[in-house]
Order: structure tokens, then C-alpha cells, then sequence
């Protein structure tokens, strides 16, 4: 019984290598050692001890898949195109009224190593369990181990009671919600516009603290880490500055691009500038994702124009539309200069398990993130 088993999973293993993956195929389903088409949707990717770290929501069939029924899910690899499953790394809670109760909204999720602490920080977007998107709260999670299981913490809107940077002592004046909706009712959108711009939706939420929802982390090469998350009624982005044991923020942040309604963020850094990718808001439907470049994290944000070039011959669609997708995440490769992934999610809101992954090459060129469609693409893409 005990040699059959053992014969078994060497024969597995042996399929498993002939079947090892040595190019990375955008949109087609991409399974994992088991065979599982990848169960990490709205990524992110860390980088520790010589192995990738994948972490993403794990789905479930059906409709129900747009809300929390398992939690993160974890995955590694050597090599970035095989990935072994590490199982769930944040999981649910079945306690009624918990944060992160079974049938909440879990996104986003990213994970970074504080060397501090030596210790794994999760970040990740909740909402709370029948409270639709309204919650708009970022949530933490520890863990001693890149692979779990990590300990939620807890979530909170940011930066209460503190003022971005750059932002002007004139405008400094908390409104109240009744004011707010008010106001709203009273504008049409061009002067509503300029009132977004001027910081309404932050005025609002000063005390109680900001909107967190699309989002994502950044390490800087100083060690510096920043939480990165569509706020104010997603028209603003705000880029946080956290703690150094990162699990916190300091209070200092700012707000780019101000009523440029942004989500989807994902950053890198190249020879010293910052690049932004985002996408619009328009929900589970793709539109043209947009790019920005900065000097200093803290802004100004420069816009560049829309990062992506070519068609998805699979779906028949071009860059006006992202491929069909929504950037997640930008993942620097390890040991190669002006090597990027840009991942993006294809999303299936009838059936989440189902959505599909686009990770394409990305390269800086010109002072410009440029992310080319490739319907089957490797690592020697950037030796070019
Ligand atoms: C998208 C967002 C996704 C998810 C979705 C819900 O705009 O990027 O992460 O929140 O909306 O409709």
C-alpha cells in the first residue's frame, strides 16, 4: 500500500514536470501543480527567499463568488510560470458579526516582508458582510509564515482626523454629511467636479477617516512602505505612508490626481521615478486603463496616457479596452533590470472562479510604462 502510494506521487510528479509550464499564455486558464486553474484573483505578488509568493481572493462558482466564502489563497513559485498551492492563507470567520465574516467582501489582497518584525503584513480591502460596498475599509492581517495561516488584526477607514499633504490650510474644514448631500443635490457635475477636486468627500470623512477600497502596497528601496487605495467616492486616490513595522499608518498621505476617479492601482519604481497603472471605475467591466509617472511618491502625479498596446486575439480586445482586463498588481522581476509583469484580472462576475489572468511584460521606455500584448511570452522577452 505504502510503495503504491509512494509510486503514485512519483508518477505524478513526473507528469507533473513533463507538464511543467516554460511561457506564460495570457487569458488561457493556468493551472496549478494539481492541475486547478489558480484561485488568486485581484493579485499580488511578493518576493522572499528566493520564491514568489501569489497571493489573491479565492473564489467560488456562481454568483456567490463575488463575496468572501474562503478567503485568500496562496500559491509559490521558483520560476514565476509554475505554481504550487499553498492553500488558504487568511481564512473566513464563521462567527456571525465578525469583520471578516464568511459572505463579506474580501479584494485585493497584497502582502509585504517587514524586515523589522520579520514578519509577513497583509493588506487587503473589506467590506462588511451585507453592507454592499458602503463599508470601504482596509483590513490587516500577520502572519510569521509567507504561507499562513495569517491572523486578521483588524480594519478601519484611514487617516481620521488628518489632512493630506499639498493640501491647502484654505480648504481645511470638515462638512458635515447633511451639508455634503446637500450640496451634492444642488450641484450639476461640472461644479461638482470642482468641488471633488477642492476635497468634498474628504471634508466629509475627516473625522470618521478616509474611504479605502481598490488598493494596493508599495516598498520603496528604503524600506518605506505605502498603501495605495481608491478613497473619496472613488474619485481620489490616496497614497499613505505606513508605520515601519507596516501595519499602521503614520497620518501622512496625499491625494493624486484628484476627480480623476481612478481604481485598480498598481505601482513600480524605475531609475528613480514611480509608475502608476490604474484603471477607470466602471465595476467588473473593462475600460482603458491609464498611467501616470512621479518623481516622488507623494506627487505631482504626471498623466501618460494609456500603457497598453496591441489586441487580445482571444477576445478580440484591443488596448482601448485593457484586453478585457483590470490591472492588479506590477511585479518587478527578480535580477533583471527593466523587467516588469504587469498583471491584470479578466473578471467573470457570473462565475469569479472562472475569470482569467493576464500577466504581460511591461518595460519603461521613454520615460513611459508600455505593456504589449503577447499571446504566448518568457523571461527572454526582456533580453531584447
Ligand atoms: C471594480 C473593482 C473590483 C471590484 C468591483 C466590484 O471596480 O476594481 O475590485 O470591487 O469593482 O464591482
Amino acid at each position: 500500500m505504502k510503495f503504491q502510494i509512494t509510486a503514485m506521487a512519483v508518477l505524478a510528479g513526473f507528469v507533473f514536470s513533463l507538464n511543467a509550464a516554460d511561457s506564460f499564455k495570457p487569458y488561457v486558464k493556468k493551472p496549478d501543480n494539481n492541475g486547478v486553474h489558480l484561485n488568486a484573483h485581484g493579485a499580488g505578488v511578493m518576493h522572499h527567499d528566493g520564491k514568489y509568493y501569489l497571493y489573491g481572493e479565492h473564489k467560488i462558482a456562481g454568483r456567490a463568488g463575488n463575496k468572501a466564502h474562503v478567503g485568500v489563497h496562496c500559491y509559490s513559485s521558483e520560476d514565476l510560470y509554475n505554481w504550487k498551492d499553498e492553500g488558504i492563507a487568511l481564512k473566513v470567520v464563521e462567527k456571525e458579526g465578525h469583520d471578516i465574516e464568511k459572505g463579506c467582501i474580501i479584494e485585493r489582497p497584497k502582502v509585504i516582508y517587514n524586515e523589522m518584525n520579520d514578519n509577513f503584513v497583509m493588506w487587503f480591502h473589506l467590506e462588511l458582510k451585507g453592507q454592499g460596498y458602503s463599508a470601504a475599509r482596509t483590513g490587516l492581517a500577520v502572519s510569521d509564515n509567507p504561507t499562513g495561516e495569517f491572523e486578521y488584526i483588524r480594519s478601519f477607514r484611514p487617516n481620521a482626523g488628518q489632512w493630506p499633504i499639498h493640501f491647502p490650510k484654505k480648504w481645511q474644514k470638515p462638512i458635515s454629511e447633511k451639508k455634503f448631500n446637500k450640496l451634492k443635490e444642488e450641484s450639476d457635475w461640472d461644479y461638482w467636479l470642482t468641488l471633488l477636486e477642492k476635497g468634498i468627500v474628504l471634508r466629509r470623512d475627516f473625522k470618521e477617516g478616509q474611504m479605502s477600497r481598490d488598493m494596493t502596497v508599495f516598498v520603496d528601496d528604503n524600506g518605506k512602505a505605502y498603501h495605495i487605495h481608491s478613497s473619496e467616492d472613488n474619485s481620489t486616490l490616496h497614497i499613505s505612508e505606513l508605520t515601519d513595522d507596516y501595519q499602521d499608518f503614520t497620518g501622512r498621505y496625499t491625494r493624486a490626481r484628484p476627480g480623476g476617479y481612478n481604481e485598480a492601482p498598481a505601482l513600480c519604481k524605475y531609475e528613480g521615478s514611480y509608475y502608476l497603472i490604474a484603471s477607470g471605475c466602471s465595476g467588473w467591466a473593462p475600460n482603458t486603463a491609464r498611467s501616470f509617472r512621479a518623481s516622488n511618491i507623494m506627487g505631482e502625479w504626471k498623466a501618460l496616457g494609456n500603457p497598453c498596446k496591441g489586441k487580445n486575439p482571444h477576445n478580440d480586445i484591443g488596448s482601448i479596452k485593457t484586453f478585457g482586463g483590470q490591472s492588479t498588481y506590477i511585479l518587478p522581476v527578480e535580477g533583471k533590470r527593466n523587467a516588469f509583469i504587469a498583471m491584470f484580472d479578466v473578471w467573470r462576475p457570473s462565475n469569479q472562479i472562472d475569470s482569467r489572468y493576464m500577466w504581460l511584460p511591461a518595460k519603461i521606455k521613454d520615460n513611459e510604462i508600455v505593456v504589449e500584448w503577447q499571446t504566448e511570452w518568457d523571461l527572454s522577452y526582456f533580453e531584447e
